[in-house]
């Protein structure tokens, strides 16, 4: 073969795989596409939770923004919108309270239409278990687990009526292998998984999947306040020697949402660096 033909038949190649490539790579772009879909995320006033809203408007979605705060819910529905070129609604939505009333208004601002739910607010309150009270117990379960169920059956049942929806939930590796003085947080992250799995056999007829991603160790507020000799130590533990950053965990939410996971549900995904 002279080295023009093999040139001609490598030039055929390439730009044969050149259209495959091309082709896939639109197929994932559509895939990743978020126009035109709602996204609701607890807790999304900063840290993990904004980190995902942001992602979320910038493949297109619009954005519900939630927190404790109405005030710093709408600034940065503000600056969403200016940014990206999206709908987005910021609102406070105290997982301790009565919810009904925030959902009335988020209801009128998507017209009854949620298609991503990321259950993602969550606190701590740590101390070892000898010394916890019952009420630093129930703060966290109220929060992380009664907190996720009001949502969620808010949710749930727009989702069933248009026979499509996107569950997320935020749990952590502190629910796989306990903590010490986390007794209260690890039970309500582990119980996030039961939750998970469980609802995703109760809604996979009505094309819902429900899924949980598992954070490590992530640089925000919540990990802010440690000690500088916890952090050390919490580091020596991570293969990938780094801690995390909300974007880390916010792509693989993105990913669950997107058509790319639609066989996907009832999972659980780690975003620990190697940390177990
Ligand atoms: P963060 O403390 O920075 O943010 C928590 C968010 O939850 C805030 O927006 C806050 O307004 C909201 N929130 C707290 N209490 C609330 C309530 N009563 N009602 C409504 N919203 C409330 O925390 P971070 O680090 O961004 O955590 C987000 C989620 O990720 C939490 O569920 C946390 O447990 C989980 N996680 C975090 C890890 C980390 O290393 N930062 C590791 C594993 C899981």
């Amino acid at each position: 073969m002279s080295s023009i033909t093999t040139f001609h038949n490598m030039t055929k190649v390439s730009s044969f795989y050149g259209k495959i490539l091309t082709i896939f790579y639109q197929n994932e772009v559509k895939m990743l596409n978020f126009a035109g879909k709602n996204a609701l995320i607890t807790g999304s006033t900063r840290g993990i939770g904004k980190a995902i809203a942001v992602e979320f408007a910038k493949l297109g979605a619009n954005v519900i923004i939630t927190g404790r705060d109405r005030k710093s819910a709408e600034v940065l529905a503000n600056n969403i919108e200016k940014e990206y070129n999206v709908k987005a609604f910021g609102i406070d939505l105290d997982l301790t309270g009565d919810i009904s009333k925030s959902f009335e208004e988020i209801n009128s601002f998507t017209q009854g239409k949620i298609d991503i739910l990321v259950n993602n607010a969550g606190i701590t309150k740590d101390t070892l278990f000898i010394r916890m009270k019952e009420e630093d117990w129930n703060s966290v379960i109220n929060v992380n687990l009664n907190g996720t169920f009001k949502v969620t059956q808010q949710v749930v049942k727009l989702m069933i009526k248009q026979r499509y929806g996107r569950i997320i939930n935020i749990s952590s590796i502190i629910g796989f292998i306990g903590n010490i003085g986390q007794a209260n947080y690890a039970a309500t992250k582990a119980g996030l998984i039961g939750f998970t799995k469980s609802l995703a056999k109760e809604l996979a007829s009505r094309n819902i999947t429900v899924n949980a991603v598992a954070p490590g160790f992530i640089e925000t507020d919540m990990t802010a306040e440690l000690p500088e000799d916890i952090k050390a130590q919490y580091l020596k533990q991570i293969p990938l020697n780094r801690f995390g950053k909300p974007e880390d965990v916010a792509n693989v939410v993105i990913f669950l949402a997107s058509d790319l996971a639609s066989y996907i549900t009832g999972e659980v995904i780690h975003v620990n660096g190697g940390m177990y």
